[in-house]
């Protein structure tokens, strides 16, 4: 997912457009992020009261938050935190929106796309559909589970976590006078929008509600505070793992010389034979597990 790095930008006083795609006309949309080489985005949408669309499928992994109002999905009611993963290929029921909402919308793999299908494609990954209410269904819990782990006061609700990639989509919050004063950088991009509440960061200031950062790979990010609380919603595109310094000045390219060297240290073997030049590595992943691994159509055909 090569995006070029947004933050902040607040997207609140932003006007919509119009959105000519088949299967959301007379929806509008913004552009938060947009890689411009596949089409995958990431939008927020507003589906207006009395939108209606017939059962149908994505070719692009495809991911929903509502942020307000209520969309039917056959016999489902997706209120205000449902969160929807909707593979490619897997077709959803017949959609209608009476009183018009609000949702962040994400493509992961291409460019919004719509095919009226009774059925999901033979090829789907069917199993792994997600849906729930992430203000309802699920626990707060502290972010301990990443470790290192960022400061005590910062939540989150796991909402899907791809088992292969370990790419991640979560809400998380920060209570009111979180505060921590290390900086952190990830090996993964890392994306958020604020539902609600303004944080700041030292780099990049004041983040206000309907505030969005699109951030690439081993950028500097914190110290942090929040003086009133947070809520929000995150995702990254593979695991995420906390490096935590105190030099404002370091670039992302030395933030991954450090990281490697952590990873030297840490796992010697793996490093000395991932680096060994003229060794004889298959191309790409060779995991005895996923012996076909290497993008989301690959792992869609070894899950048929
Ligand atoms: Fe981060």
């Amino acid at each position: 997912m090569a995006r070029p790095h947004i933050e902040p930008y607040v997207e609140l006083n932003d006007p919509y457009r119009a959105f000519k795609v088949r299967g959301f006309r007379g929806c509008q949309y913004k552009t938060l992020s947009l890689d411009v080489d596949t089409g995958a985005c990431t939008l927020k949408i507003r589906f207006p009261g009395g939108y209606r669309r017939s059962p149908g499928l994505s070719y692009s992994d495809c991911e929903i938050f509502v942020l307000n109002g209520t969309i039917e999905a056959g016999d489902a009611l997706w209120r205000e935190g449902h969160y929807c993963f909707v593979p490619a290929g897997v077709a959803l029921p017949a959609i209608h929106v009476p009183q018009g909402a609000e949702a962040l919308l994400m493509f992961n793999d291409a460019e919004p796309n719509f095919e009226e299908s009774g059925d999901s494609h033979d090829r789907a990954l069917r199993e792994a559909f997600t849906s729930l209410n992430g203000y309802e269904d699920l626990p707060w819990f502290g972010l301990g589970r990443v470790q290192p782990s960022v400061a005590t006061g910062c939540l989150s609700k796991l909402l899907r976590q791809d088992p292969l990639t370990h790419a991640t989509t979560f809400l998380y919050c920060m209570v009111p006078q979180f505060a921590q004063d290390n900086i952190s950088y990830h090996d993964c991009a890392e994306e958020s929008y604020h539902i609600w509440g303004t944080s700041w960061m030292m780099q990049f200031g004041e983040l206000p509600t309907g505030g969005y950062f699109w951030r690439p790979p081993y950028i500097n990010h914190g110290a942090f505070r929040c003086r009133f609380g947070t809520i929000a919603l995150g995702r990254t595109d593979s695991k995420l793992h906390n490096y935590f310094h105190y030099n404002p000045w370091s670039n992302p390219w030395e933030n991954l010389q450090r990281a490697a060297g952590q990873g030297y240290r840490q796992r010697p073997l793996l490093y000395q034979w991932e680096m060994t030049d003229g060794h004889n590595h298959p191309h790409g992943p060779a995991d005895f597990e996923e012996p076909g691994y290497a993008d989301a159509a690959s792992v869609a055909r070894l899950h048929r």
